[in-house]
């Protein structure tokens, strides 16, 4: 969760889009002056029209098949292996995914593993939008020994920055503003042809937490048109969507599930935020370390949202899975225990499955230089 994009970042959003607008038509006509000998030039027309990919209805969402319902159960408690595929390229953020992750993570008794993958990084910025053959093989790699461990794997798409309006990341691809929603419904069109195949218990979740540009409506239909590719080479796979601002649960009343039986919702919880994010680098401005957690008044900032989603999935007939809580490091041991604890007995008191933010980075359960879990932090999430 970042909510403290600023105004300078959004400006800065635009005058890069700006200057990528005006390079780009630079480009085309120095193109279509220069006599460029059979040499394809690059034409707006080369981006397909967004329409060519109708989404689904949404007036009339049926709520979860038993599938989706015994799916979203079977996730049970899973743990997010974040910043390992999701960083701009894997390893940039310190972690890759290694054999021992995915052999302790099974061992421990995570039933399931949300993948988090900067795909947008690694295809192609021009249509089609290829996947590269490389990035592709080694997350099937993960994805296929992680199943082969009996979990389920929530692979999602995460952090395609311009997909929010937000300024690509260092070193990051940048594609033309008309290509960015056509090039995600693209996207998903080849991975979904890609793991049609796959296990059941692999499970597709469309973005990880649309905001800024994407909030309300414009994330509806683009989820719509995402699902609809989905489904013509994955016809009953459950899928995950969530809502806007970051999948906060206060968005749920502005989220339309698609006409669609094979879904899961989900929504993140970071409140306390001022808890569970102290002394976090990406938050701006950051916040006072110190914070201890979890009186009376904390444990109501907790469980609220998880009412609201109660509530929501009870009326809308879908089952709710919080893909992401946690507290980052800078919190006391004492504390982040306590609030997982409390975190898992309200989730599941609530019925929802559930995914801990993460497994062996800022907030990790995992000591991936100890090679061992952080007992007290396994233990107030799998309750041994
Ligand atoms: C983001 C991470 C961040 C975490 C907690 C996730 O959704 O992808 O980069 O560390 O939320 O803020």
């Amino acid at each position: 969760m970042r909510p403290g994009s600023s105004t300078l970042q959004s400006d800065m959003t635009m005058n890069s889009r700006k200057i990528a607008t005006v390079l780009a038509v630079t480009m085309l006509v120095i193109g279509a002056c220069g006599g460029g000998g059979g040499v394809a030039v690059p034409t707006p027309q080369t981006i397909p029209d967004i329409n060519t990919y109708p989404p689904l209805a949404n007036d009339a969402a049926p709520g979860a098949s038993t599938s989706a319902v015994a799916t979203a159960a079977a996730i049970g408690r899973g743990v997010n292996f974040g910043n390992m595929l999701e960083a701009p390229t894997e390893g940039a953020w310190g972690l890759t995914v290694t054999d021992d992750f995915i052999d302790k993570a099974a061992a421990a008794g995570f039933t399931s593993i949300r993948l988090p993958v900067r795909w947008s990084n690694h295809a192609s910025g021009e249509a089609p939008f290829t996947i590269d053959a490389a990035f592709m093989q080694r997350v099937e790699s993960v994805i296929d020994k992680l199943l082969a461990k009996g979990v389920v794997v929530v692979l999602n798409m995460h952090h395609y920055r311009q997909l929010d309006g937000d300024q690509p990341d260092a070193g990051e691809l940048a594609v033309a503003d008309a290509a960015v929603d056509v090039r995600f419904v693209m996207l998903w069109e080849q991975l979904a042809a890609h793991f049609q195949g796959r296990s059941s218990r692999l499970v597709f979740e469309l973005y990880n937490e649309p905001h800024g540009r994407l909030n309300g409506e414009p994330w509806n239909v683009l989820a719509a048109r995402a699902l609809r590719v989905v489904r013509k080479t994955n016809p009953d796979r459950v899928v995950v969507i969530g809502p806007t601002s970051w999948n906060n649960a206060s968005d749920l009343s502005l989220l339309k599930m698609p006409n669609d039986s094979n879904l899961i919702a989900t929504v993140h919880n970071y409140a306390p935020f001022s808890f569970t994010h102290q002394g976090a680098e990406w938050v701006s401005p950051v916040l006072p370390v110190g914070v201890t957690c979890c009186s009376a008044t904390q444990e109501a900032e907790m469980t609220a949202p998880l009412d609201g989603a109660k509530a929501w999935a009870a009326a809308k007939r879908y089952p709710m899975y919080v893909g992401e809580f946690g507290a980052y490091s800078k919190a006391d041991d004492t504390s982040r225990i306590d609030f997982n604890r409390k975190m898992r007995q309200a989730m599941e008191g609530r019925g929802m499955s559930w995914s801990y933010w993460e497994f062996a980075a800022g907030f990790g359960v995992y000591d991936p230089l100890k090679l061992s879990f952080r007992q007290g932090l396994l233990v107030s999430l799998l309750g041994r």
